[in-house]
Order: C-alpha cells, then sequence, then structure tokens
C-alpha cells in the first residue's frame, strides 16, 4: 500500500449560517459563529487518512495557538506533520464561510501561512515511489504546487491535482496530474484557458462524477446540511483509493460514497 502525501493549505474555518448569501454592500445577520478545522489541504489528509492510507502533510501554520492545535489535530488521525512547519510571525490560515439555507457556501480565505510554503518545503517528496500519490491543491503558490508535481513524477508517484480554488498551472505539469481533479466551474476555467490535460476527472457534485470513460454516480445523500469540504473529502478519499491499489472507478466510487455522507454534517472535516 502507498502513502499519500498532501501538499497544501489549513485553515481555522468560522462558519456562519444565513438564510440566504449578502449582496453587495448589505448586512445581513446570521446565526452563532462555528469554527471547525478546514483548508483545502488539511480536509483532503484527514479524508484520506480516515480512509486507511498512510498521509503525510507539506505545509505550514503561524506560530499561534490555532497552529499548534492543528498540528496536534492531524496528529492525531495519524498524519506526519514532521513537515508541516510553524512559521514565525505570521498568523495560520482562516477562511470566512457563510453556509445558506440550501447549504450553499460562500468562503474567504486568509492565507497567513499558508501562502509562506515554498519548493525548500518539498524535501519528503524525494522519498516517493511506484505506487505512492503526491495530492496538490492550490490554496497555496501555484509554482509550489507545480514543483511538487515535478518531483513526485519524477521518482514515478502518481500525482493528483485538485485545481482548487483554480489557477492557471502550464500544460507540461497539468499532463503529469493522472487525474487533474475539478468541479464544473473549475472545468469551465480550464477549459477557457485553452488546454486539454491528458487525464480530467470532473466532480459533478448530485450528478456524481466523471473520469475519461468513467461515469460514478453520487452517493445518496437524504439531507444537504453543508457542502463546504465534499470536494476535498472526495479528492482524499480518492487519494487513499487509488494508494491503496483499487481500480479507478472503485477509487472513484469510495470517492463519491465519502462526500456524499460529508454534505449531511456542518463543517468540512467533521
Ligand atoms: O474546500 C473547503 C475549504 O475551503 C474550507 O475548509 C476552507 O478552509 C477553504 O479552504
Ligand atoms: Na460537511
Amino acid at each position: 500500500m502507498g502513502r499519500v502525501v498532501v501538499v497544501g493549505s489549513l485553515n481555522i474555518d468560522s462558519t456562519v449560517e444565513v438564510e440566504r448569501h449578502p449582496q453587495p454592500g448589505e448586512t445581513l445577520l446570521g446565526g452563532d459563529l462555528v469554527k471547525h478545522f478546514g483548508g483545502k489541504g488539511a480536509n483532503q489528509a484527514v479524508a484520506a487518512a480516515r480512509a486507511g492510507a498512510r498521509v503525510s502533510f507539506v505545509g505550514r501554520v503561524g506560530d499561534d495557538a490555532d497552529g499548534d492545535a492543528y498540528i496536534s489535530r492531524l496528529a492525531g488521525y495519524g498524519i506526519d506533520t514532521a513537515h508541516l512547519s510553524r512559521t514565525t510571525g505570521v498568523s495560520t490560515g482562516h477562511a470566512a464561510i457563510a453556509v445558506a439555507a440550501d447549504g450553499e457556501n460562500t468562503i474567504i480565505v486568509s492565507p497567513g501561512a499558508n501562502g509562506r510554503v515554498t519548493v525548500g518545503d518539498l524535501a519528503t517528496l524525494n522519498d516517493l515511489g511506484p505506487g505512492d500519490v503526491l495530492l496538490g491543491s492550490l490554496e497555496i503558490d501555484a509554482d509550489v504546487v507545480a514543483e511538487a508535481a515535478r518531483i513526485a513524477a519524477a521518482r514515478g508517484a502518481r500525482v493528483i491535482l485538485n485545481l482548487a480554488p483554480y489557477a492557471a498551472l502550464p500544460g507540461d505539469v497539468l499532463d503529469l496530474a493522472d487525474p487533474i481533479v475539478v468541479n464544473e466551474h473549475e472545468n469551465e476555467l480550464l477549459a477557457a484557458d485553452g488546454y486539454t490535460p491528458r487525464s480530467v476527472l470532473v466532480t459533478l457534485g448530485s450528478k456524481g462524477s466523471r473520469w475519461g470513460a468513467h461515469e460514478v454516480p453520487a452517493g445518496a445523500v437524504s439531507v444537504v446540511v453543508d457542502t463546504t469540504g465534499a470536494g476535498d473529502c472526495f479528492c482524499g478519499t480518492l487519494a487513499a483509493g487509488l494508494a491503496a491499489g483499487l481500480s479507478e472507478p472503485d477509487a472513484m466510487q469510495a470517492a463519491s460514497l465519502a462526500a456524499a455522507a460529508s454534505v449531511g454534517w456542518v463543517g468540512a472535516q467533521p
């Protein structure tokens, strides 16, 4: 069974439930503030660990109480945090999230320490080999994620790149990924950039997911409480499945079921 190395962000999510999202210039009253551990990278790492993978995390927290709490949190899931650094003089990443009654969210991220991740943090990727998986997402510097993909691919590991939030990557980097993972919105932005990567998995919300010839339905959802992090849950579970040697459609199926389960709870990681 291979290992999964996640290169990405960690945020403290501050979530408020609202009836509907505000218009520009509008003030709305919402519900009680709820804080959760979040960030696309960390959400993915936790999903992969909960799916049974051996996971290492590459990223940065600030030198604050949130950062310390986050390191303990990931270690509690058995995630290797040796390459998760505390960064002096900067806050741990934060996300301000509004969740509307229909479960749809809007998110504003303050990257903080996530913005300080550099290629110097990627040393552990040199230990990757065939059967291992690199999972990267884009709440950190895209150039660092691109370099991570190059190192992992050169070692024979599988590269999964989640283009969230969307940022353009060079075509040669996109082609290292098997697959690129995008939602429908990100897929449109990718298409608008005029380059078609060799392997693209599109998550389609309640319509399931599509990866080349593989089409997998969404898992059954009885009530949508909060879709925050459903895509991250999908990516982390997919990475774990592929690292465990599942076939591509079986890994997609596992990812779909986990993502469907995740929307029944407030918060990304819970
Ligand atoms: O994808 C969901 C995540 O996006 C949240 O946890 C928030 O931190 C932002 O990174
Ligand atoms: Na959730």
